[in-house]
């Protein structure tokens, strides 16, 4: 673990990495086990992730835990999900807010009980003042919808006159996403060797380094995330322009 640390440059950290923790029912199968013991297996991947960010002091990480299309798998695996998700929040979360990092959900937590939106809500405000890095929730998220959304809202004020048509820019709209005042994505990792972004922050990645690992996420560790990142620093982000 040192001498990855050491490969680090620490002037070049993104500032926003993002995480599509994929792989746990594979894991799981591999193991002739149901998929749950994929998801229940995937917490302590994501407290150890959530260890190497702080201790990098990158300022943000989204992770992305339920897509919206994730209510579409049979009803079983999505009623254990929620279950176990439940069953753990509080804890994780708690946990979170003793490393002094902030809390953001993103996503449409109202299809979620009114229990959890509860907490998630409580856990927002309680973080709300941590100052080692901000953890953003992706819950019952999808990137469409969260453009669509931003549209409609948009097109309501100018239909009601509060913002004119020359006002739409990339700025106004950005305010309109769930991610307002969140920076844009430098780097997302998807883990499992699928190789597809799967409506995941397609307005904030539009110049983000993709990072693709066969690592089931049951299996990724904090070195993974550091192997990630050292990685990322290979890369020469152009954005259009020319070296
Ligand atoms: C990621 O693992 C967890 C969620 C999407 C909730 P999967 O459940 O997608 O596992 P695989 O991809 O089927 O192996
Ligand atoms: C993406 O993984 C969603 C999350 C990690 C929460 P999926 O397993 O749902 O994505 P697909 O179906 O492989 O595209
Ligand atoms: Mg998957």
């Amino acid at each position: 673990m040192k001498s990855l640390l050491k490969k680090i440059d620490y002037n070049n950290l993104p500032n926003h990495v993002a995480v599509i923790m994929d792989g746990n029912g594979r894991w799981a199968e591999k193991r002739g086990k149901l998929r749950t013991f994929g998801h229940k297996e995937s917490i302590k991947s994501v407290m150890d992730t959530i260890n190497g960010f702080k201790e990098l002091e990158i300022p943000y990480i989204t992770l992305y835990v339920f897509s919206s299309e994730n209510w579409n798998r049979p009803k079983e695996e999505v009623k254990e999900l929620i279950l176990l998700f439940h069953k753990n929040l509080k804890s994780s979360l708690k946990e979170v807010h003793e490393k002094n990092i902030k809390i953001i959900v993103i996503g449409k937590i109202e299809n979620f009980s009114q229990v959890i939106q509860e907490e998630l809500i409580f856990f927002m405000k309680k973080t709300k003042n941590n100052t080692s890095g901000t953890l953003i929730l992706a819950l019952s998220y999808s990137a469409r919808e969260e453009i669509l959304r931003a549209t409609k809202n948009i097109s309501k004020k100018v239909l009601d006159g509060s913002l004119s048509l020359n006002n739409i820019n990339y700025t106004s709209f950005q305010k309109h996403l769930y991610t307002k005042n969140l920076p844009d994505v430098d780097l997302i990792i998807r883990t499992s060797g699928e190789q597809r972004i799967s409506n995941f922050l397609l307005w904030q990645s539009a110049y983000a380094e993709l990072y693709f690992t066969k690592i089931l996420w049951p299996d990724f560790r904090k070195k993974d995330f550091f192997e990630a990142i050292i990685d990322y620093q290979k890369r020469k982000r152009r954005f259009g322009n020319v070296e």
